[in-house]
C-alpha cells in the first residue's frame, strides 16, 4: 500500500467473524473506533495497520450486564482497574456494575462520584446501576438523569445488605421508574422467606455449606419473580431477572413474557456447570446468592437459553478474598466469586463440546444484552457503523483455569482447575486494543459510560391514572 494514504485505522484479516445468524471468514475494517467495513480482503480500504487473525475467531466483545466491581468502598476486594482489567482478558467489553458500592448508589451526587472513579480507571466500557429502594424513590428522575444503565432492586438480602423494599414500596417504585423507560434488573429473592429459614437452620445448628442452599430453596426466587412480573405488568415498568438459578423461576418467565410483559432474564455459568455435589469440594468458595442448586436444575437452564425464555448470560461477577471465602461457619462466608474473566472461555467450552451453537452464544453474550437495555446496534453487533468492540478467540486452544494467574484482586473461584477450551487472545474496545497477544495494552481511562448512547423503547406506563402519585394528588 506504499504511497496510498490509509483510510482504516486497522484491518483484522484472516479471522472468522461468528454474528448471532452466521461465521464466515472475512477482514474487518476499523476506523474512528467504528467497524468500518466487513468483506473480502481485497476490497478492504488501505489501513495504518493490520492484524492477522489466521486461524481465530472475531466474536462481538462480551456485555456483561452483572458485575461487582466494588469500587467505592471494597477496593481490597476489587477496583475498577482490576476489574475492567479481568473483563477484558475475558473477552468483555462491556460491563454493567451494581451499585452495592459504599455509599450505596441512591443519589445523584454518589452516583457522579461514581462515574468520577470509573470514568479515570476503566480499561473497557461500563454502566452504572443505581439502587431502587425507599432511599432512591425521591432521587429516580434525577438518577435516571445522571446517566444509569438501569436501576436494581433487591426483594432479598445479599452481599452489602441492602434493604429490601416490601411489595407495597415495590409497586410504588415501578410506577415511578416506568416512565423513564429504564430497565429495573432484580435480585429476585423474597427476604421474609429466606430470612426465616436461615434463623432457624442457624438455632438448629446447621453450619454446613449446604444450609446456605437449605435456606433459599427455588420457592424464595419463583414467588419473587411471579411478584416482581405482577408488579411490572401493571405499572409498565420493564423488569429484567438477575441470576436465573432454578427450573422452577422458568415457568413464571415464561408465563410473564407471553403476557406481553416487558421481562428478560440472565443466568450464568455457575448455575449450568456446577450443582449441589460440589458444595463439600468448594465450600464456602462455592457460596452464592442464589444458591447453585441440584444437578437437575442444569438442562432446563440451558433449554431455556436455546429457546429464548432466558434472554442472556451474565456472570453476578462478586470478588471477596480467600479469607472472605473460606471461614468455617457457612453462613459467615461472604457470597459470590468472580466470573467476568471466565465466561467466555467456560461458554465457548459449552459449543466446543456441542452443548450449545455458536452463533446462539453470540446471541446471549452480546447480542441480546445490548438489545435488552438499548444498547444495539452500536453495541452487541459486528455490521458497519458498530463499535468496535471486539473479542478474538482461538477456539481449539485448550487450557486450564489458574485461580492465581486471573486478573480479579478475587483470586478464588469454584472454577480453579477447570478445563476450558477457548482462549482469548486480543480485545479491542471501540477499535482500540486493550488485550493484544494475551497482553494488557489498552489504557486506563479508556472506558465510557455507555448511559450516553442508551436509547430504550419509547416507555409504556400503565395504571398511570392509579399511581400513588396521581391518586394522592386529588382532592375530593
Ligand atoms: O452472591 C452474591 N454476591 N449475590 C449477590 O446478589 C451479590 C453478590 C455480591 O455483591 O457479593
Ligand atoms: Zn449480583
Amino acid at each position: 500500500m506504499a504511497g496510498i494514504e490509509p483510510i482504516a485505522d486497522l484491518v483484522i484479516h484472516g479471522g472468522e467473524v461468528v454474528t448471532s445468524a452466521a461465521r464466515f471468514p472475512a477482514s474487518i475494517a476499523i476506523r474512528n473506533g467504528k467497524i468500518a467495513a466487513i468483506g473480502a480482503p481485497e476490497t478492504m480500504p488501505p489501513a495504518a495497520e493490520t492484524l492477522d487473525a489466521t486461524g481465530l475467531a472475531i466474536l462481538p466483545g462480551g456485555i456483561d450486564v452483572h458485575v461487582h466491581f466494588r469500587d467505592p468502598g471494597y477496593t481490597h476486594k476489587e477496583d475498577w482497574a482490576s476489574g475492567t482489567t479481568a473483563a477484558a482478558f475475558g473477552g468483555v467489553t462491556t460491563v454493567f456494575d451494581m451499585p452495592n458500592t459504599i455509599p450505596t448508589v441512591a443519589t445523584p451526587e454518589i452516583l457522579a462520584a461514581k462515574h468520577a472513579i470509573a470514568a479515570e480507571k476503566a480499561y473497557v466500557d461500563y454502566g452504572l446501576y443505581a439502587v431502587l429502594g425507599e432511599e432512591s424513590l425521591a432521587h429516580v428522575e434525577a438518577l435516571a438523569e445522571g446517566g444509569v444503565i438501569g436501576f436494581k432492586l433487591y426483594m432479598g438480602n445479599t452481599f452489602g445488605r441492602i434493604p429490601s423494599p416490601d411489595t407495597g414500596a415495590m409497586l410504588e417504585l415501578f410506577e415511578r421508574v416506568a416512565p423513564t423507560g429504564l430497565r429495573v434488573s432484580l435480585h429476585a429473592e423474597t427476604n421474609s422467606i429466606m430470612e426465616r429459614r436461615e434463623r432457624r437452620l442457624r438455632e438448629a445448628g446447621r453450619n454446613d455449606p449446604l444450609a446456605h442452599v437449605e435456606s433459599r430453596p427455588a420457592v424464595v426466587a419463583v414467588e419473587a419473580v411471579e411478584r416482581a412480573a405482577t408488579l411490572a405488568e401493571w405499572t409498565g415498568a420493564r423488569i429484567h431477572i438477575l441470576h436465573i438459578s432454578s427450573k422452577e423461576e422458568l415457568r413464571p418467565l415464561a408465563e410473564a413474557k407471553a403476557r406481553g410483559v416487558d421481562i428478560t432474564g440472565e443466568t450464568g455459568p455457575h448455575y449450568l456447570m456446577l450443582s449441589t455435589d460440589d458444595y463439600e469440594r468448594f465450600k464456602g468458595v462455592i457460596r452464592v446468592n442464589p444458591p447453585v442448586r441440584e444437578a437437575n436444575c442444569q438442562e432446563p437452564l440451558w433449554q431455556a437459553l436455546k429457546d429464548g425464555t432466558i434472554d442472556m448470560i451474565a456472570t453476578d461477577h462478586a470478588p471477596h478474598t480467600p479469607e472472605e471465602k473460606t471461614r468455617p461457619v457457612i453462613w459467615n462466608c461472604d457470597c459470590g466469586f468472580p466470573g467476568v474473566e471466565m465466561q467466555m472461555p467456560l461458554m465457548l467450552t459449552a459449543v466446543a463440546e456441542g452443548r450449545l451453537d455458536l452463533c446462539d452464544y453470540v446471541r446471549l453474550s452480546s447480542e441480546a444484552p445490548a438489545k435488552s437495555f438499548g444498547l444495539y446496534p452500536q453495541k452487541g453487533a459486528i455490521i458497519p457503523g458498530a463499535d468496535a468492540d471486539l473479542a478474538i478467540f482461538d477456539l481449539g486452544q485448550k487450557w486450564a483455569i489458574d485461580d492465581a494467574e486471573i486478573h480479579s484482586l478475587s483470586r478464588i473461584s469454584p472454577w480453579d482447575g477447570r478445563k476450558v477450551q477457548g482462549r482469548l487472545k486480543h480485545t479491542l474496545v471501540r477499535g482500540a486494543f486493550v488485550v493484544r497477544d494475551e497482553t494488557l495494552v489498552g489504557s486506563r481511562g479508556h472506558g465510557r459510560s455507555v448511559h450516553a448512547i442508551q436509547h430504550m423503547p419509547t416507555p409504556e406506563p400503565r395504571n398511570a391514572d392509579k399511581t400513588m402519585a396521581a391518586v394522592t394528588a386529588k382532592r375530593s
